[in-house]
């Protein structure tokens, strides 16, 4: 019982310290002292026109915490999403970034790995057929990792039951006739994995592995890095997590929900120019973001689920975030349309 109480003092002494420090920086401002990208790649075309050309988008959903105790709803709710959310959006690939399942006890306060609730996600990736539709990657949260001893553990139902399976960090390069997209995935998730509340940070040993995935993706059009943690909650070793990705345009992430709704939008940019998009929790508020790379210039759009119409401007991107680091920002001036993505699901 101290032992838990400390943990607790501990834990709340944590978030009040993480908080004074993401109030302070979240902020997407671009300081002009940063380094632009290259130039001349900026101003070469092609350039946003009228056709839907040079553009795919994508969706990212986080901390779904499918729980046998908790919100009812919140499962059939993802299978309406996994069904016609996607078939409306229909994304090249989801990001699920991780906190699949919720991992508690009854009462909140401890934690243990429960077969059922895993299950409960399988099932929705296969009667939804979600998995034939687009490109699922998901990936572990600390709450999936809660009293794993090992990988090889039975009790790692990650391994069982998600679209991935295998744990750590990878690059997955998205090929498309006008470009090559690179989405390396940052997995800080411990192994062996403590009990709640000590995996709130997670740390990254692999960084030769990021460095080489980072140097693979130069010769991609964009990369995206992704993750569970955001990257104020990760402990690196040198030269840390945001230096390794400073050539993406975006991290994204989840894990700290809205902060109990304290602060429903967690935007910020790294010193380096990388922008760090936290995505709000399917878990209590249904969110999901839509993204699009059109023209290699990367918009996106934070929406909850079953609030329709859905529209993503692509075309000119908002302003707050462009990354000048790695976008050819200077084509939007050549642009001769303003382009959008929009869909709406008709009850019938
Ligand atoms: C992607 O990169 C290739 C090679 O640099 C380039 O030819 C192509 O135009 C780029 N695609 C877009 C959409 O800018
Ligand atoms: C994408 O990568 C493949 C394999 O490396 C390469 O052959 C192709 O030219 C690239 N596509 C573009 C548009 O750069
Ligand atoms: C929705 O998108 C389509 C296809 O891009 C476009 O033609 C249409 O004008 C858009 N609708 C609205 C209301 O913007
Ligand atoms: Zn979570």
């Amino acid at each position: 019982m101290l032992r838990l109480f400390a943990g607790l003092v501990l834990l709340g002494l944590l978030l009040a310290l993480l908080t004074s420090w993401v109030l302070d920086r979240y902020d997407t401002a671009w300081h002009p002292k940063r380094s632009l990208g290259d130039p001349d790649r900026s101003v070469q075309p092609p350039y946003p026109g009228g056709d839907l050309e040079n553009l795919f988008w994508f969706v990212q959903v986080s901390d779904i915490h499918i729980s046998r105790f908790h919100d009812p709803k919140r499962i059939p709710d993802f299978q309406r999403f996994c069904t016609q959310t996607i078939e409306v959006i229909k994304p090249a690939l989801v990001l699920a970034t991780g906190d699949l399942t919720d991992a508690k006890t009854k009462n909140k306060i401890g934690s243990l790995q429960h077969e059922v609730e895993w299950q409960a996600y399988h099932n929705v990736l296969k009667s939804s057929r979600v998995l034939e539709r687009t490109k699922w990657i998901d990936i572990r949260g600390n709450h999936d990792a809660f009293n794993i001893i090992s990988l090889e553990s039975v009790n790692n139902y990650f391994r069982k039951y998600s679209a991935t399976q295998a744990a750590g960090s990878f690059h997955y390069v998205h090929r498309t006739p006008f470009g090559n997209y690179s989405f390396i995935c940052a997995d800080a998730t411990l192994t062996p994995g403590p009990k709640r509340p000590y995996n709130f940070f997670g740390i990254l040993s692999q960084m030769n592995k990021l460095e080489t995935f980072r140097s693979e993706s130069l010769s991609s059009n964009q990369s995206v890095w992704f993750g569970h943690y955001t990257t104020s909650t990760i402990v690196s070793p040198s030269p840390g997590i945001r230096a390794v990705m400073s050539s993406a345009v975006a991290y994204l992430c989840g894990h700290l929900h809205t902060l109990g709704g304290a602060m429903p939008v967690l935007h910020s940019r790294h010193p380096t120019g990388t922008l760090e998009l936290e995505l709000g929790d399917w878990m209590d508020n249904r969110r999901f973001r839509v993204l699009a790379f059109d023209h290699d210039l990367l918009s996106f759009s934070d929406l909850t689920f079953d609030e329709w119409p859905a529209v993503l401007i692509t075309n000119p991107k908002e302003a707050q975030y462009l990354q000048p680091g790695a976008e050819p920002i200077r084509r939007i001036r050549r642009s001769t349309h303003i382009s959008n993505l929009n869909g709406t699901h008709n009850e019938l």
